[in-house]
């Protein structure tokens, strides 16, 4: 009885087994209640009594073995068909892109602004978004409590009950920026004054309830340019360009007069509507124009309060919503889609 069972532990050991079949095999063979090693647990009986405590525990041990193998089987069998069923690696296929984002519409057309007065040779200038009154009212003529103020309802960050002129407040348009431009060119050099032809991208601030027609924060392009003799044709020629530039051929331009404080004579500038071609719909209200921008000769009082002598130099100065040339060019009627950040509206913009 010992020597089957040497020769059956010998077998186990030098078993092997690559397929389910041949595991089925090992199975009936050693395991299952027909197979041998219960044969010769039936044995058992036979032999004398005073020797089957130590075959029992030969058996026993020849049985362990069997279970421990066929665990150590099962699972190789089970890998190999787990990565068989894989499908194969085709290395010819192309790699998945890498997503990358992409420019935030607003963004995209400020640089194009941009890139279309730098090429006439204005320059970019930035200043702060929390301004003092005189910067972003005073200097631009804006009488201490005047009610033209009113026309852009601001945010106050510290506000004088009696004392308009000391009050601090996020900037209403980046018209603060000329102002201050102004003053640095006289004070570059002593009595001297450096003339200007730069523009002012940025955030505005005005206290107006979100919907889709106004946000309290958008931006804005200002521009000014101030030197000896700037007409009015040159205001007129540097927008012309400009909506020629920036829009679809065929594009009419006019020029409405208007009312600014800090500009005299003040215009406001309309194109043809980009959305319906001027025929008239809901954007341009039945009217076939929408306005784009403000504009003017800069009032010689405001070039006097900025220490620049009016007899000597002109000036004109325009400015423009971003959003609202990004609405005419991608026909985006919501102001609330900009600042959402909803990936299904700004992924639209990927190339463009
Ligand atoms: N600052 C004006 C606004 O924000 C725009 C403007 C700028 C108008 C320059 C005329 C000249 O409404």
């Amino acid at each position: 009885m010992l020597d089957k069972i040497k020769e059956i532990y010998q077998e186990i050991d030098q078993y092997n087994v690559t397929s389910k079949e041949q595991l089925e095999q090992f199975r009936m063979r050693y395991i299952s209640r027909k197979g041998v090693v219960t044969e010769l647990f039936e044995g058992l009986k036979s032999i004398p009594t005073e020797d089957r405590r130590a075959v029992g525990q030969e058996l026993n041990g020849l049985k362990n073995l069997a279970q421990a193998r066929f665990d150590e089987f099962n699972a190789h069998v089970e890998e190999q068909a787990s990565t068989n069923s894989a499908p194969p690696v085709d290395l010819t296929l192309p790699t998945v892109p890498n997503l990358t984002g992409n420019q935030h519409p607003l963004v995209l057309v400020r640089q194009q602004i941009i890139q279309i007065f730098e090429r006439i040779g204005f320059n970019v200038v930035d200043g702060p978004e929390i301004e003092t009154d005189w910067y972003n009212f005073g200097a631009l003529n804006f009488p201490v409590n005047h009610p033209a103020r009113d026309m852009q309802d601001t945010f106050f960050v510290e506000k004088s009950s009696s004392d308009s002129s000391a009050d601090v407040l996020l900037r209403t348009h980046t018209s603060n920026v000329q102002t201050r431009l102004m003053e640095r060119q006289r004070n570059a050099a002593p009595g001297t004054f450096q003339p200007i032809r730069s523009i002012m991208p940025g955030r505005v601030y005005r206290n107006e309830t979100i919907s889709a027609r106004a946000h309290c924060m958008f931006h804005q392009v200002e521009g000014i340019y101030i030197d000896r003799n700037v007409g009015f044709k040159d205001l007129k020629d540097t927008l012309y360009h400009f909506v020629k530039e920036m829009f679809e051929p065929g594009t009419q331009i006019r020029f409405r007069p208007s009312y600014f404080p800090f500009t005299e004579p003040s215009a406001e500038i309309d194109i043809s509507c980009q959305i319906c071609g001027g025929k008239g719909c809901n954007i341009c209200k039945q009217s076939g124009w929408v306005e784009i921008a403000g504009s003017g000769m800069v009032d010689p009082q405001v070039l006097i309060n900025c220490g620049i002598d009016p007899e000597e130099y002109t000036g004109f100065a325009f400015g423009m919503g971003i959003e609202r040339i990004t609405q005419l060019k991608f026909v985006v009627n919501d102001l609330r889609l900009y600042t959402e950040n909803d990936v299904r509206f700004l992924r639209q913009f990927e190339g463009v």
